[in-house]
């Protein structure tokens, strides 16, 4: 089965061709960072405005780099929720006209079902039931996926999400945005225990967690410092971040592993990335004795190959939509 998927939820226009769900035909990836950059942050509206731009070409360029033709696709898959809303609508509209126009059926797919099951593409073994802890920029939760189409969320942040609170940090240390991954090289030459940065503790659910603080203390140490002319040590800070970060994710997905007696992990989303979360996941399943699947860099982050992936199994299960569906700015896993 042939799906064109379509990914616009945030600063990516993306467009990949899928065979069964987990073979890539092609992967095509637009990023808007440059477009963004000079602002610190993402604009929705220079994001909408970029995607309706990009798609059209990039779908063609898709078509033609895997050699597949119009007729021969089966469905088109759609990353519809959650995201920003102007940027959702654009590749929720562009799926619909193109399956209407070759007759055949849109699937709607979770942005973060899709960024989980980036993991079947990097992984061709991994199959339900595991556990997965999704980072992004937008969005931080630990779910427990029960089958393809059938997920629990445990736990979720109770306000910024892991990538918020990297881009805001680095923007105050000044770097660039996306923040993440210069934060990460940044913190490779520093001391992770530079700066004595809050464990945020979240009330009854112990799987639950929250970024803001931990971003609102950084700032705050850089702002005191510009204040006082005091220097700061940047990469101690980004490292102290990192660690804090991780500490953060790192032993809750393990312990929500040990608790359902799950010994497969899974992480997921633009986080992922992160060398510090990685090696620390890495040291942690070693020691429980679990199987830990994470995603190379290029489908940690935003991309359509994942929507793809996702959409298969949406198939399967029979969860098309009709020509009525919208885009959602929030949307239940
Ligand atoms: O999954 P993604 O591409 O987009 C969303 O769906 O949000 O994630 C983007 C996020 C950004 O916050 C970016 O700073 C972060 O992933 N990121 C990283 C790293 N690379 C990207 N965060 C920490 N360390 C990295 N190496």
């Amino acid at each position: 089965m042939l799906i064109l998927s379509v990914e616009s939820t945030c600063d990516e226009t993306a467009v990949a061709i899928t065979e069964n769900g987990r073979r890539v035909l092609t992967d095509q990836i637009f990023s808007q960072a440059d477009l963004h950059a000079v602002y610190g942050g993402v604009v929705p509206e220079i994001a909408s405005r970029s995607h309706v731009e990009v798609i059209s070409r990039l779908a063609d360029h898709a078509l033609e780099s895997a050699g597949v033709t119009r007729p021969e696709l089966d469905a088109v898959a759609v990353s519809y929720a959650p995201g920003l809303i102007g940027a959702v609508l654009v590749g929720v509209n562009f799926a619909k006209s193109a399956a209407w126009s070759l007759g055949i059926p849109v699937i709607p797919v979770h942005h973060i079902r899709g960024h989980i099951a980036a993991n079947y593409i990097a992984y061709p073994e991994l199959t339900p039931p595991f556990l997965c802890l999704a980072i992004s920029g937008g969005n931080t939760m630990l779910v427990h996926v029960r089958d393809y189409t059938d997920m629990v969320v445990l736990g979720r942040t109770r306000d910024d999400a892991a990538g918020e609170c990297f881009d805001k940090s680095a923007r105050v240390l000044g770097l660039p945005y996306p923040g993440g991954a210069p934060i990460d090289r940044l913190a490779r030459e520093g001391r992770d225990d530079a700066y004595d940065l809050p464990r945020p503790y979240v009330g009854e659910n112990p799987y639950d967690m929250s970024f803001s603080g931990l971003k609102t203390a950084v700032i705050n140490i850089a702002h005191h410092a510009a204040q006082t002319g005091e220097n700061i040590d940047r990469a101690g800070l980004a490292a102290s971040l990192c660690r804090a970060v991780s500490d953060a994710l790192v032993p809750r997905t393990m312990a929500a592993a040990a608790e359902l007696g799950l010994k497969k992990i899974a992480v997921a989303g633009g986080v992922a990335a992160n060398s510090r979360i990685r090696a620390d996941f890495q040291r942690a399943a070693e020691k429980a004795g679990a199987e830990l699947f994470i995603p190379p860099l290029r489908l940690c982050g935003d991309n359509a190959a994942m929507i793809g992936c996702q959409g298969y199994y949406e198939f399967l299960a029979g969860h098309t939509a009709d020509w009525s569906l919208n885009a959602y700015a929030n949307m239940a896993l």
